[in-house]
């Protein structure tokens, strides 16, 4: 760390430089339970202060809350940050079970706009397909984003839980800046065929739930007794029953490895992500999410812990041995389509 910011990297080819660790905003509106508004709005700055400047949002967190509720923020630090969002998931209102996936150009021209409109700016940094529609050949919809890059709209593109024959055909049409899909000790889905093509196209890698949604920190074990009602956690097999009891045993290790650095968890968990660009060679960037200054500042010192060849080694099983899916319905992601 220089002037105690975090280390910059570039995010895609020739684009900006960005803290080596971002910031999801996810949680900030929706999905794990009440938010402290003020103090999510405090953890931006302190997550700004300490040279993070990736800020991770989307179209569909909260219906547009998330962006809305990151607006005031952008206003008062347009140049400094970099801001990504996305579109694809489509939601309904009156209908809380609803979930589609939308990849049509003419959906695309109107999500822009809508995201334009909520986060009150005038151009996206970073706009990501969040999911694939593999009805909608890949080329009209990365054709129909690159019109946005044109437009001035949008500055860099991204895509989602795409496998690496989707990244390499995108690419083709458009260079694509960032390949955002679950990476970490918990969700290696994307080793197969993803970080591979990432590599091969020097597209940077954007890590998210690199703390597996907090299971990976030990701040919970069974997400149906500890968490609040309608926590999305409750939902996700992994967390919940025998799944979780299982799981939480793999953790042993990296509360061992944590102990021996006089570093939590969810530190083992951040610098093991972050030496995956070591390991594969590629830029990455993680997008932990937090709503609490002191989390931000414990998650951003991770960026300096370098775990050994040996702490690497007895890592290394733990994807292998997790018990239950990283979803209860896989078959908008990447590993559905390869
Ligand atoms: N592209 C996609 O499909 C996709 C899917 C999911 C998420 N995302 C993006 O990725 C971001 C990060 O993923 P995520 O939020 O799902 O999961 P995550 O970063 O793995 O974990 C977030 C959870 O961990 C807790 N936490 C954070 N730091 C902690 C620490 N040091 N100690 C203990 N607990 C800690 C947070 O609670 P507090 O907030 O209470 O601190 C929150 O409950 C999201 O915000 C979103 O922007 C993208």
């Amino acid at each position: 760390m220089t002037d105690n910011k975090i280390t910059t990297v570039e995010l895609g080819d020739g684009g900006p430089q960005v803290g080596v660790q971002g910031l999801g905003c996810m949680g900030m509106s929706e999905f794990y339970g009440d938010t402290d508004e003020s103090a999510a709005r405090e953890t931006l700055e302190t997550a700004l202060a300490a040279g993070v400047t990736l800020f991770d949002t989307a179209d569909v967190y909260g219906l547009g809350a998330n962006e809305r509720f990151l607006a005031p923020f952008v206003a008062a630090h347009r140049d400094e940050i970099t801001l990504a969002t996305k579109f694809a998931i489509e939601r309904k209102g009156d209908d809380p079970h609803y979930r589609g996936v939308r990849n049509d150009p003419a959906y695309i021209r109107k999500a822009v706009e809508d995201s334009l409109r909520r986060l009150d700016t005038d151009a996206i940094d970073l706009y990501y397909m969040h999911r694939r529609d593999p009805a909608v050949p890949l080329a009209e919809s990365v054709g129909a984003m690159a019109e946005l890059v044109r437009q001035g709209k949008v500055k860099q593109l991204g895509l989602s839980e795409v496998t690496g024959a989707e990244l390499r055909e995108a690419y083709a049409v458009h260079p694509i800046a960032a390949l955002q899909s679950e990476w970490s000790l918990f969700s290696r889905d994307i080793e197969r065929s993803a970080v591979p093509a990432a590599v091969e196209l020097g597209v940077t890698v954007v890590p998210y739930s690199p703390l597996g949604r907090g299971f990976l920190t030990g701040a919970f074990t069974d997400a149906a007794k500890e968490l609040s009602e309608g926590d999305f956690r409750q939902y996700q097999p992994r967390f919940t029953g025998d799944n979780a009891k299982k799981n939480a045993a793999l953790l042993e290790p990296v509360h061992k490895i944590a102990a021996a650095h006089g570093a939590s968890a969810a530190q083992v968990a951040l610098a093991w992500v972050q030496q995956r660009a070591q390991v594969h060679g590629l830029t990455v960037v993680p997008i932990p999410g937090t709503r609490k200054s002191s989390r931000l500042l414990e998650n951003v010192a991770a960026t300096r812990l370098t775990l050994t060849e040996g702490e690497l080694a007895q890592l290394e099983p733990i994807a292998g041995q997790v018990a239950g899916d990283r979803y209860p319905d896989m078959s908008s992601t990447s590993a559905a389509r390869e």
